[in-house]
């Protein structure tokens, strides 16, 4: 039998608990060429909101019906003569949040649990390290004694995007909400500041932590700190479009920032970035985030909470940002 978390409604606003259906299906036999891979952990991601609105985007809806998509790492533990993969294989993919998978096996990628523990690499050494690798080098473009803000900075992405900042000499602030946060930036991290965006005038707070600009703003919130950030951008500025995560649950389309012109005074762009998009490289990134954390440079916290049934409560702390580092779900009973 597969416990299933199934898509059952298109939430308007924050998701309720019948937006998802917690289903015990039983698994088919294996076809010719399928390996059957027992999940350990599902990564819950702030996109997975978006990916339930029936909207056009980078990717098409979850349907109704169907399994709620999740990246996932797991076991091998049967396979019918698949060519690459053999029972035991740790695999990384797109399992869905659920505690079986039978695939064939494409778009799944080996790891290595010898290497780093398993959470990780759905983690700094999966897809939101990845987003904050490429996001903060390719496209927020940094160099030494840049001034970098980030928002969204105690989260997945946020900080490995300050982290790699400081390793390449920049000054980083980060955005954060409550004290804990921002002292885990600072005293654990290396941030050089911190902005508790719940505690604050976030326009006032920037300007006074931020006296001379922000070279690199790397956005992952959206709404009226994107808006306040954009006040102190320096000449050639760089404002990295990662994710809007204030703006997921609206009810209505979000406002765009009031003050985009600070982009033209200041020659300064806005690019959003897809982390998919740099597939390509993922090892080569992989490699590099790995030698950083085995010399200590790089730290990856990871927040997990255990049973596919309690998928709803847990996905919910994406939003009311009650957790520290990636959000991870164990299914594995
Ligand atoms: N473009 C891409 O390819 C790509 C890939 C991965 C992720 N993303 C995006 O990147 C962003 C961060 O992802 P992540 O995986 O790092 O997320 P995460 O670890 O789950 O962090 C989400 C954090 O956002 C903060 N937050 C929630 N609601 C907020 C609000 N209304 N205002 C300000 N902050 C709020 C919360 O922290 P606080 O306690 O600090 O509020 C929460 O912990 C998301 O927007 C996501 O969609 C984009």
């Amino acid at each position: 039998m597969n416990k299933q978390i199934i898509l059952k409604k298109r939430p308007i606003g924050l998701p309720e608990e019948d937006t998802w259906e917690l289903q015990n299906n039983p698994l088919r036999e294996l076809k010719e060429g399928e390996i059957l891979i027992q999940q350990h952990y599902v990564s819950l991601d702030p996109a997975m909101r978006g990916w339930i609105n029936d909207i056009k985007s980078y990717i098409e809806p979850v349907e109704l019906d169907d399994v709620m998509r999740a990246g996932s790492v797991g076991k091998v533990i049967k396979t019918n003569n698949h060519q690459k993969f053999k029972e035991g294989d740790y695999v990384t993919g797109w399992g869905g949040v659920q505690q079986y998978v039978i695939t064939d096996g494409s778009s799944w990628f080996s790891v290595n649990p010898t290497i780093a523990p398993l959470p990780l690499f759905i983690s700094t050494l999966g897809m939101p390290g990845m987003t904050a690798y490429f996001g903060i080098l390719e496209a927020g473009r940094i160099k030494e004694g840049d001034i970098v803000l980030v928002s969204g900075a105690a989260g997945a992405v946020g900080s490995v995007v300050g982290q790699i900042a400081k390793l390449k000499g920049c000054r980083v602030i980060g955005i954060a909400g409550g004290a804990k946060k921002c002292s885990y930036l600072i005293d654990e991290l290396g941030f050089d500041a911190a902005i508790d965006y719940k505690a604050v005038n976030i326009y006032d707070a920037i300007k006074q932590v931020c006296p001379k600009g922000i070279d690199v703003y790397f956005d992952n919130v959206g709404g009226e700190i994107l808006d306040a950030a954009l006040t102190k951008l320096r000449l050639h500025a760089r404002v990295v479009i990662c994710g809007a995560i204030s703006q997921y649950n609206n009810k209505e389309t979000p406002k765009g920032p009031g003050n985009y012109l600070s982009l033209l005074v200041n020659r300064a762009t806005m690019q959003g970035i897809l982390v998919t998009d740099y597939v390509e490289d993922y090892g080569k990134a992989a490699i590099e985030m790995g030698r950083w954390m085995a010399q200590g440079k790089l730290k990856s916290k990871e927040d997990i909470y255990e049973s596919i049934e309690n998928f709803y409560e847990t996905f919910l702390r994406l939003f009311s940002g009650d957790k520290m580092g990636k959000l991870v779900l164990k299914v594995l009973e």
